[in-house]
């Protein structure tokens, strides 16, 4: 039986929005359905349209049925969860359109408070002032901050800042949603509760680290959001960096939200800075043209709304050095991209060669072991090892086989990240949250290198749709002896 959570009221501001449909709505479905969420808790959604709540409803329930996976809506259970969803009606730059919302929820002053700012950054001052004006911020209360926070340094501090004038930053849950998908999660327990993999955690043992996310989708229909941000904001500097984090940070002395922020943190900061030669030789960007998704043949993305003169990247590759004790010398090389081939995402920590190879000269060829962290399509764990193949040849023959790591699971159901990371603001814990050094010692690494590109001095390069990118990318790491790991 599932714990039941404290009596809450969830606002999502930007209810109507892609987010709301395809990812909240679906994970407060679960939550509700499966006992998480007090059944007498509310979720408000707000919106500026002029809709009554009966089609407010009926919206919902389409979307649900869009975008849960396939099976998982059912009518009755719709019936149960949509007795806890209003509708109410704000304008989010606008104190005064607030009172309509300050009136539901002063109904229950004590209940906890959750505001989901699923909006853009640009609204997230705004909302929180007109939230502390109409008295709804209680200590109970918590405000949870969609990525991107902000373009850059500047405009993410702003945006900070003004939240802070009226949470503590105690209340401020900065998402990443990769941090809530379970493999994600499952970097931790693999490096900190198996003795195996400590000794070889570090420069002396690992060659390189790759991490990948790839994505065979394009913008859909994100134009005016996407064209703002490009690869290196909207994932780079927060998802790959946090994956980059887990895999390269020291154990925390305990699990607590801090002790893990304060170990992130500490990786962030030793990201080195690049110089503009550094920006040349060890990043790329690029933008697909037209090509063939899936069979069909799809447009290139400057044919998409409005971006016809665009500069923005939607493909981004980068080789990141970390200036520490452990990783001195070992370089981790991010890459992620839209319309490609695959939808792959991926964490290759490649070991070093054995010292010396007894097999060499009998036609024997040694791979290097590789812990292969899959996140995507499929959630799995893989390490790379050599075996003798069986038989009774005269010369030992080996062969690389795959040793898996995948956890049985009793769930019927894997939660999606949101559906966990939903959970986790309601139980007010923060430690799969962005704390806001993390967020700026990150963007303090990228805004160097997003500087560089807006002064032109790395080429934008292009890839056909539904490719593997840039051949720049390939190069790129090619430069340094090495290949990507792509089978
Ligand atoms: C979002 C980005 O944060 O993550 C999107 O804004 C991207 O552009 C998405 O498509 C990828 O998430 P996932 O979980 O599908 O890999």
């Amino acid at each position: 039986m599932s714990e039941i959570s404290n009596l809450c009221d969830v606002i999502i501001f930007g209810g109507h929005g892609d987010l709301a449909f395809r990812k909240l709505m679906p994970a407060l479905y679960h939550l509700c359905n499966d006992g998480y969420i007090n059944e007498h808790s509310r979720i408000f959604s707000t919106t500026r349209a002029a809709i009554t709540q009966e089609e407010h409803l009926e919206l919902v329930k389409t979307k649900l049925k869009e975008f849960l996976a396939q099976g998982q809506f059912d009518e009755a259970k719709f019936e149960n969860f949509k007795a806890r969803l209003h509708l109410v009606k704000v304008d989010l730059g606008n104190v005064e359109s607030y009172e309509e919302l300050s009136h539901l929820l002063g109904e229950n002053p004590q209940r906890e408070r959750i505001s989901y700012l699923s909006t853009s950054p640009d609204f997230f001052g705004a909302i929180c002032k007109a939230l502390s004006v109409w008295r709804l911020v209680t200590p109970q209360s918590r405000v949870v901050l969609e990525k991107p926070i902000g373009r850059d340094l500047v405009s993410s501090r702003a945006i900070n800042v003004e939240v802070l004038k009226y949470f503590e930053e105690s209340q401020v849950y900065r998402i990443d949603h990769y941090l809530g998908k379970d493999t994600v999660q499952n970097i931790m327990a693999l490096r900190f509760s198996n003795r195996i993999f400590t000794p070889l955690w570090d420069a002396s043992n690992i060659d390189h680290v790759e991490i990948t996310v790839s994505e065979s989708v394009g913008v859909e229909g994100r134009w005016g959001y996407y064209d703002e941000y490009g690869a290196m904001r909207d994932m780079i500097q927060n998802h790959l960096m946090q994956l980059l984090c887990l895999i390269a940070m020291e154990p925390p002395c305990s699990l607590d939200a801090d002790s893990v922020r304060d170990e992130k943190v500490k990786v962030l900061k030793s990201l080195r800075p690049m110089s503009a030669a550094d920006i040349q030789q060890k990043t790329v960007r690029a933008q697909y043209t037209k090509g063939s998704s899936n069979g069909q043949i799809v447009p290139g993305y400057k044919e998409g709304e409005g971006v016809a003169n665009s500069t923005t990247e939607t493909y981004a590759a980068v080789r990141v050095d970390i200036d520490n004790w452990r990783w001195n010398g070992v370089p981790f090389y991010l890459r992620s991209g839209k319309r490609l081939r695959n939808r792959n995402s991926e964490i290759i920590i490649q070991f070093k060669s054995i010292p010396y190879s007894i097999f060499a000269n009998k036609g024997s060829c040694i791979s290097q072991n590789k812990l292969v962290i899959s996140l995507q399509p499929r959630e799995s764990i893989q390490l790379k090892l050599m075996n003798k193949i069986p038989g009774l040849s005269e010369q030992m023959r080996l062969q690389q086989v795959d040793l898996e790591l995948n956890s049985p699971t009793n769930e019927e159901r894997k939660p999606e990240a949101y559906e966990r990371l939903m959970l986790d603001v309601i139980r007010s814990n923060p430690t799969l949250f962005m704390r806001l050094d993390e967020v700026e010692a990150a963007w303090k690494w990228a805004d160097i290198i997003l500087q560089g590109w807006a002064e032109n001095i790395v080429p934008m390069k292009s890839y056909s749709a539904g490719t593997d990118g840039p051949t720049a990318a390939v190069e790129l790491i090619a430069r340094d002896g090495r290949s990507w790991h792509d089978e």
